[in-house]
This record gives C-alpha cells, structure tokens and sequence, in this order.
C-alpha cells in the first residue's frame, strides 16, 4: 500500500508542483521594514542590541527607503528618534517634526513606496510613556487621545500613506478617524496596533527610539500576555472604531493570537516582528549556534502561515534579498 506522504513528498520534490502543495507563500511584498530616523546632517547611530539596525538622517533614510523599495518591499514603517523632549510630547505633532520631515522627503524621492508612520508619544515625551502624565502620576487617557489625533493630522499632512497608532489609550482608533474625516484624511488608512502585548520583547527598540519609561511600565496601557480572547476583543473593537488593518505584536510569541485575530476579523492583520525577536536571531547566529538565514525565513512563513497579511520586521531588507 502506498503512504499519501511518501506521494506529498514526492510533489514536494517535483519543480513546480513544488508551487503547488506550498500552502503559505513569503515574498518581499508581504514585508515592511521598521525604520528609525533623527535629525542632523548625514548620520547614522548604530543600535546596540539590534546588529544591522541604524538610527538615520533623513538623507540616509531617504537612500536605505529606496534601496528597500528596489528589493521588492513595498512599505516602510517609520519611527522618530526626536532631539528634544517635553512633558506634551510637542515633538510628535509638529508639522517641521522629525517624522513629517521624513516622510515629505521620502515620498518626494520614493513616490511609489508606501510610507506609514507610526502614531506614539512615548518617543517625545521626557517620561517615556505613550500617553500625557497626570499630576498623580497615571496616564491621561483623554488628554493624550487629542495629541495622538494631532500627531496623525500632521503625518497626513506630511504625506503618510497610512498611520500606526501604537499607544494603546483606549478608544484611539475611533479618535483618529473622527480627526482625520474632519480634516483632510478622509481616505487615509489606520493601521491598528490592536494587539499590543506588553512585552519584554520590545527591549532593544526603547534603546533604539529612547522611549523606556522613566518610571513604572506600560502593563495599564498594554495587554496581559496571557489573553488572547482579550486580544480578539480589542481587534474586533478597533475594526469598529475605523482600523482598516489590525495588527498583533510581538508575532512568534503570539501566533495562536494570530490565527485567532485573523479568522475573528476577516480584515487585513499585520503582525509585528519586534526587536527583541530580530536580537535573539541576531545574537544566537553571531555566536554561531543558529543558521540565520533558515531561521528567519522559517520564522518568517510562519507569522504569515499564522494568517498575517503583513510582516513588519527588522529582517525585511536581508530577507527580501535572500528571496530574490
Ligand atoms: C511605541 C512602540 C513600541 C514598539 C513599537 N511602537 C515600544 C513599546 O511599546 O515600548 C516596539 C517595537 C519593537 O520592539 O520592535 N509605543
């Protein structure tokens, strides 16, 4: 009697039925790189615990944004390392902000590439948290839902393709979308951060966005890592508000929360590929104990066979030219 898995090997092996059984495809179209940009002249600050990665001038990001374009990805997420901090995140919705710069001259250069701003204070504020700091110490929700509404205007204005909200403050996606219909951003996309765990995983990217809080954590604002019907909820929430993505981070940790994401929304779902999971890649091949191109490729079909549309990871730009 002949085994169905001897025959499954059998196509595996024969050229393009190969194509054929392949049930989940990775290609640079699915990737988005995360890219972290400063103010000043020709710069480039590498980031310690992420090999590969670089703070950048807007004249440097203008040239990697286009050499990532040209390996088939076809969307960057931005991030702004800001000079000054203050307790109201003034930084974040200035219109002559590291973010709005960079974006004006990205699409100038790159009108093709899709450039989507990330949406947070925690960057621009002298605490570090996402949100404005009460006197008592907790975090204005309100207060910061008006700032994080003023900082998507100003990316929009600056020519973003779609915006990131990041900071978790409860009822920010509907927020957003109220501001942006009233001025100007009627068709400007929301990509939701709908599933933001929080995570000891983000450790690397507050040394690269110099965000850790100064005090306390984010465990009011970010989700237990032990919810997934929590996290099934808060997309389903954002998808009513007005997200048009929605997105689940970290991704490995977090694949069920994927899977379950994806077939309770029927929307398109990002997952993001964090810092700390590029650090470990990185640290674990630099030592030699990991095959790093297997590994991130294998890591990366799986977030996508976990069912996101999307990848956004620090790996995009190698991976995309081991895809070629
Ligand atoms: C800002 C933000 C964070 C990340 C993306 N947006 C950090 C945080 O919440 O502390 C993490 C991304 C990464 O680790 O790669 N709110």
């Amino acid at each position: 009697m002949a085994f169905p898995a001897t025959r499954m090997r059998r196509l595996r092996q024969t050229g393009l039925l190969r194509a054929m059984v392949r049930e989940t495809e990775l290609t640079p179209a699915h990737l988005v790189q995360p890219m972290f940009v400063q103010l000043g002249e020709d710069s480039r600050t590498p980031i310690e615990a992420m090999p590969g990665v670089e703070r950048l001038s807007i004249s440097n990001a203008v040239e990697e944004a286009g050499a990532v374009h040209r390996l088939g990805v076809p969307a960057v997420l931005l991030f702004g390392v800001p000079t000054e901090k203050d307790e109201r995140a003034s930084g974040a919705y200035d219109d002559e902000g590291v973010v709005a710069l960079a974006v004006r001259a990205i699409k100038e250069a790159h009108p093709e590439l899709v450039v989507i701003t990330d949406v947070c204070l925690c960057a621009y504020t002298s605490h570090g948290h996402c949100g404005v700091v009460r006197t008592d110490g907790a975090v204005d929700n309100d207060v910061s839902l008006e700032l994080l509404a003023k900082t998507a205007i100003s990316h929009a204005r600056a020519g973003a393709d779609a915006v990131a909200p990041s900071d978790m403050m409860d009822g920010r996606v509907g927020a957003l979308r109220a501001q942006l219909d009233a001025e100007d951003g009627k068709e400007l996309p929301i990509v939701a951060y709908s599933a933001k765990f929080a995570s000891a995983f983000y450790g690397p990217f507050r040394e690269a966005a110099g965000s850790a809080p100064a005090s306390g954590d984010r465990r009011t604002y970010q989700m237990d890592p032990a919810n997934a019907d929590e996290a099934v909820r808060e997309a389903l929430l954002d998808v009513d508000e007005g997200a048009d993505v929605v997105m689940v981070k970290p991704a490995l940790p977090y694949l069920d929360v994927i899977r379950r994401v994806k077939d309770a929304t029927r929307v398109p779902v990002a997952a993001y590929n964090v810092s700390g999971e590029y650090a470990m890649v990185k640290a674990a091949a630099a030592a030699g104990y990991l095959e790093e191109r297997a590994t991130v490729l294998e890591g990366l079909t799986s977030i996508r066979r976990a069912g996101a549309d999307v990848v956004i990871t620090y790996h995009a730009k190698e991976a995309a030219q081991w895809l070629q």
